[in-house]
């Protein structure tokens, strides 16, 4: 029996026309002589009415049954008329059925809410129901269109879509790698692809000018709601282009996306924030600008206070940064506890804080303040009655970085309060740019590349390279939506000499050891490598967002749990003797 048409088609205007349906049973109803069976398809559900001859038939039917009908479209009764359904208007008089398969049933319902309540772990054991729910349907159905959007903009913007390998070469600075034994070169091994960075660079140097991929990428990561251990980028580079031109390139696809996807207009230019003013204003160099309460800094009035904490950390040029958490004085003890503690984790001494009831300013700090400290304070963060203010003094990077923690925990607090609403539909995109170029590593006792060793300095810091690496920006940018890095990027190094001087002069890497790693690319830096950017976006970031969910499991088809499994096909397994055998492998399990 061939279907005529899908669950969400049918209407009065298709009233006493001869259809054909199939899809599964999504819930059956006996009413007396009569069987009605809401029959779902990918599309929709359509309402199934079985008496006389057939009702016996269906009476054997359970929920997930999969079945196909024939009947005439009937109008329902007006008393069971369905507004909120395409076809509530409609049914089906069944006269054939013909059952493909009864089904067991299920371990959780497949309804929204259904899965909603159950453990995740579950949910992923049975991904092939969880993937039945309404929810996910439409999770991978907007998956899909966000990535045809996304490979038509680059088509028409003159883009060539190019595969390059998963099983590329360990390049052991980056995140930690996925190994892959080589059978044919005994103790050899491949390292399944970060990210295709250095093959899209190579093709600029190919001359293919446009490049991009929806490209599978591998990091041996701890996974967390936005990180998987397999996930997907749309990946770019262009050549003889600058930093506006990717802004502007950028701002076109997300513009088509957030139109094609959820027919919305986003205005553009994104505005751009330096990393400076991001963790100086929010404490983060990917910031959640759908809520304000931006941090202060008060270093300079603290210079000389009776309070000594504070004093002291100015005067070790640290620096004393604040917030007001408007109407939040009604915070619990257990609350600034679990404050406190993730500051403590982020390397707080402690985190100050003074309530404002009653007119009156709660804390033990308050007494080292001046009056002209605490006039200051009130002016610049609008301390009033129910107001709590919270302090960090650290080293500045730090400050900003417990202050921007404490931010969204208490912004958390008060949309638990009915205080503050953050809307999962206002898209705050902004551009962070001006990141540093290197990063000191205190442990290490070296530089480190902020974004990756390929990243350009902006040209006026070149000549810093030597003497001040940290003061040295890079011509790197992010995408940030919402709180969540989005994507990020940076014009390249072109130039042989300073691909090298990076490698060696600043990120310390002994010359052979870049030989072995990078010399292909330096090589090939020296054949004519135009000047070239890039840019990689997490597609199951963005994915997640169009579809207002904070876990890109949610839109993977198929993730793997937190603890780095895939419950369904239960991996990874033991191998036999045999294959390790042929790939010179020797495992050591440590014990249990
Ligand atoms: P980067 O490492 O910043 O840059 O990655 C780019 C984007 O990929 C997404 N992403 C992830 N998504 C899910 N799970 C993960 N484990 C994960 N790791 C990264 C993020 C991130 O912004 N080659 C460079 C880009 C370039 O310079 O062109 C790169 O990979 O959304
Ligand atoms: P103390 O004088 O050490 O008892 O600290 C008084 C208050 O200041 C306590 O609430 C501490 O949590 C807080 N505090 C101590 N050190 C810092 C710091 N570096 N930054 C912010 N608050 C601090």
């Amino acid at each position: 029996m061939q279907r005529t048409h899908h669950c969400a088609q049918l209407t009065k205007a298709n009233l006493g026309a001869t259809v054909s349906l199939a899809g599964w049973v999504d819930s059956i109803r006996d009413h007396g002589g009569i069987i009605f069976v809401d029959l779902r398809d990918r599309e929709g559900v359509t309402q199934v009415k079985f008496d006389s001859a057939l009702r016996a038939q269906a009476a054997h039917l359970k929920d997930e049954s999969v079945i196909a009908v024939t009947g005439k479209v009937e109008p329902r009764p007006a008393d069971m008329v369905n507004r909120s359904l395409p076809t509530g208007e409609v049914e089906i008089d069944a006269t054939t059925l013909v059952v493909h398969n009864i089904s067991d049933t299920p371990p959780f319902p497949l309804t929204d809410a259904g899965g909603d309540r159950v453990n995740e772990d579950l949910r992923l054991t049975y991904r092939y129901l969880d993937l039945r729910r309404p929810k996910m349907r439409r999770n991978l159905a907007v998956r899909h269109r966000a990535t045809k959007s996304v490979r038509d903009y680059f088509d028409a913007q003159g883009f060539y879509e190019i595969e390059t390998p998963a099983l590329f070469k360990s390049t052991p600075e980056g995140a930690r790698e996925y190994l892959v034994p080589s059978r044919i070169h005994p103790g050899q091994f491949y390292a399944l692809s970060q990210s295709p960075q250095q093959f899209k660079q190579i093709l600029m140097v190919a001359g293919v000018e446009k490049y991009f991929q929806i490209a599978r990428c591998f990091r041996d990561e701890d996974l967390r709601a936005d990180r998987q251990m397999e996930f997907t980028q749309i990946d770019v580079e262009v050549s003889f282009i600058d930093r506006e031109g990717i802004y502007a390139l950028f701002e076109g696809m997300l513009r088509k996306v957030w139109k094609d996807v959820l027919n919305h207009d986003l205005p553009t230019p994104f505005p751009r924030l330096t990393y400076k003013d991001a963790m100086n204003r929010y404490g983060v160099d990917k910031p959640d600008t759908r809520f304000a309460m931006e941090l202060v800094d008060f270093s300079e009035l603290f210079k000389t206070s009776g309070f000594k904490v504070f004093a002291s950390t100015v005067a070790a040029h640290g620096a004393v940064k604040a917030l007001n958490a408007k109407g939040l004085a009604d915070i619990t003890q257990g609350e600034t506890t679990a404050l406190e503690e993730v500051a403590k984790s982020l390397g707080a001494k402690g985190l100050a804080f003074i309530k404002v009831e009653n007119g009156e300013w709660k804390s033990p700090i308050v007494k080292f303040f001046s009056d002209a400290e605490k006039a200051e304070l009130t002016k610049r963060l609008n301390i009033e009655n129910g107001d709590i203010i919270f302090f960090a003094a650290a080293p500045w990077e730090r400050a900003c970085a417990i202050l921007g923690r404490t931010r969204l925990e208490a912004a958390q607090l008060l949309v638990k309060r009915g205080k503050l609403s953050i809307r999962a539909d206002q898209w705050n995109f902004l551009w962070v740019v001006d990141f540093p170029l290197m990063s000191y590593d205190e442990e290490r006792g070296s530089y480190a590349a902020t974004h990756h060793p390929f990243t350009a300095p902006v040209p006026e810091d070149a000549g810093l390279l030597d003497s001040d690496p940290k003061a040295v920006r890079g011509q790197h940018y992010d995408v940030v939506l919402n709180g969540m890095e989005l994507g990020g990027g940076s014009i390249r190094i072109h130039q042989p000499a300073l691909q090298k001087k990076v490698f060696e002069d600043v990120l310390k890497i002994p010359a052979d050891v870049v030989e072995s790693r990078f010399g292909y690319l330096l090589k090939a830096f020296t054949y004519g490598a135009p000047p070239h950017g890039g840019i990689a976006f997490g597609l199951d970031r963005m994915c997640a967002l169009l579809c207002g969910t904070t876990s890109i499991r949610d839109v993977i088809a198929f993730p793997k749990t937190q603890k780095a499994q895939d419950l369904m096909a239960q991996s990874p397994t033991p191998v036999t003797a045999k294959q390790l055998k042929e790939l010179h492998i020797s495992t050591v399990v440590p014990p249990q």
